[in-house]
């Protein structure tokens, strides 16, 4: 059987966005690596993200929020310049090549990368989970959310301990009459995202990483996160490599 056959979204939803999924899962820690891309490593990506043969999608969802924001004008909420059939396609072959060992180098050998994208972001993505996107047949079940950032930026990704098959924390109870972070973070890194007080009476903090050119952070896929809202820290976008991992 071919190796890199993706799961359809039907299958991937059936198996693995159900509750009953969650008790049977191993546990994703969080964790850094510094410096996990060398200069010159970057520099391929640098070279790679505008590359003609990437599929290139704009995302525009939040141009009228912008649009108050920043006045009239054109905007992107998200550039996503996608990788696709990593494993397959001989242009990512420079790629593959790097990023494949170094991510089972450190996170093991059966895991895998269905998915890897560089993210140019221009609007701060507010609190989510990734464990959407479906992985290989035979490499099915969620691991790890891989970000490499591209530049240092003056942001972080904040990560929460619940997980969730979900993508917004909606539906938890609140587990506290207080938010997991303090008045004054909220202000700077939530409120103007209009994420809700209770989303983060309903979360735990497992921590908050900054964005380092070439360390890479990983997370659990179900784990709730969130970015910064990076225009308080004096930043209009920001780009990183990502990659949606699986397991066997
Ligand atoms: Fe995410």
């Amino acid at each position: 059987m071919n190796q890199y056959k993706m799961l359809t979204a039907e299958e991937h939803e059936e198996r693995f966005l159900q509750p009953e999924y969650l008790p049977t899962r191993r546990e994703f820690p969080t964790m850094t690596h510094e410096n996990f891309l060398s200069e010159k490593e970057i520099e391929l990506m640098n070279y790679y993200w505008n590359h003609p043969e990437r599929m290139h999608i704009v995302d525009r969802s939040m141009q009228s929020v912008q649009e108050e924001m920043f006045g009239p004008g054109e905007y992107k909420t998200a550039e996503y310049n996608i990788f696709g059939s990593l494993y397959k396609n001989p242009w990512w072959a420079g790629i593959k090549e790097m990023l494949v060992p170094k991510v089972q180098k450190w996170l093991g050998h059966d895991i895998y990368i269905p998915h890897c994208h560089v993210l140019d972001s221009h609007y701060p993505y507010g609190i989510h989970t990734d464990n959407e996107q479906a992985g290989f047949v035979l490499a099915p079940h969620p691991a790890w959310t891989i970000i490499i950032p591209l530049e240092d930026y003056n942001s972080k990704t904040y990560i929460f301990n619940e997980i969730s098959v979900g993508k917004h924390p909606t539906n938890l109870e609140n587990k506290s009459d207080d938010m997991c972070i303090s008045e004054e973070e909220f202000e700077k890194d939530f409120a103007g995202l209009a994420t809700p007080k209770d989303w983060l009476k309903k979360l735990t903090l497992d921590g908050a990483y900054p964005w380092k050119a070439g360390s890479a952070i990983c997370s659990d896929r179900y784990k709730y996160h969130s970015s910064d809202n990076y225009y308080n820290h004096g930043l209009k976008n920001k780009r990183a490599i990502i990659m949606w991992t699986t397991h066997i």
